[in-house]
């Protein structure tokens, strides 16, 4: 696959095969996933991925988590709440999944199985979940390092023929992965992503978010 291709061919994907990749695929993509820059090369990013059945415990402890908490606990403040164009966007994306989910807006039981999908990981055989030391919790630059991480890895991953959703959602329960992982207080549950490949027969799959046009995020000066 060419760059661009696989740039432009990355989606959001929101239902999932239950094929499991192979270890050795695994270990090669996410070895790609660390060629990322970060300051002063920390690489700060800590991964732990579940497969097969260790991630279908996982789901089983999150359904669990998000039943007894549906605000959940996460490391890291998240309002989900944003003004002007911003919230534009997020209407538009959040709408437009709907639609292909077949979720009336003003149906809040369809718009909570939506929001629960999350929590089943999309019925990903894989998820991984990405953690940074403490020390670095309150460093906004090196949270730009695990997104440029995130994304390489994305990337990956379309290039060897998978899928993968990144997801805030699933760090609301960080005490809930920090066990199952074996992961001391020292380390903060940024993200997890879902990934596998994808089942292109689900509608949800066929949901494409557009992006604002250039001259709207970039100023060239000469
Ligand atoms: C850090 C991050 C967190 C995200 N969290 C979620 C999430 O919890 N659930 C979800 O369905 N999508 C989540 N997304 C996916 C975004 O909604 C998606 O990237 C955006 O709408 C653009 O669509 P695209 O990824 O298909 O290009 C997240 C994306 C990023 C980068």
């Amino acid at each position: 696959m060419q760059f661009s291709e696989a740039v432009t061919e990355r989606y959001s994907c929101r239902a999932f095969l239950p094929d499991v990749v192979p270890q050795a695929k695994l270990e090669e993509l996410f070895a790609l996933a660390g060629k990322a820059p970060s300051n002063c090369n920390v690489q700060p990013w800590h991964t732990h991925v579940v497969s097969g059945a260790a991630c279908d415990a996982m789901r089983a402890k999150m359904a669990e988590a998000i039943a007894a908490n549906p605000e959940g606990n996460p490391d890291f403040a998240w309002s989900g709440k944003f003004a002007g164009a911003y919230q534009e966007r997020q209407i538009c994306a959040a709408l437009g999944l709907w639609e292909k989910q077949g979720v009336d807006r003003k149906d809040r039981a369809k718009r909570d199985w939506s929001w629960m999908r999350n929590f089943q990981f999309f019925d990903a055989p894989h998820a991984a979940f990405i953690f940074l030391p403490t020390g670095f919790a309150e460093e906004l630059r090196i949270a730009g390092d695990v997104g440029m991480y995130c994304q390489t890895l994305m990337l990956a991953l379309t290039d060897a023929g998978l899928a993968s959703c990144p997801q805030t959602s699933l760090s609301f329960f960080p005490e809930v992965v920090r066990e199952a992982c074996g992961v001391d207080d020292s380390f903060k549950l940024l993200m997890g992503l879902s990934f596998g490949y994808p089942d292109l027969s689900d509608p949800a799959n066929e949901f494409r978010t557009d992006r604002a046009p250039l001259s709207d995020t970039t100023v060239f000066h000469q």
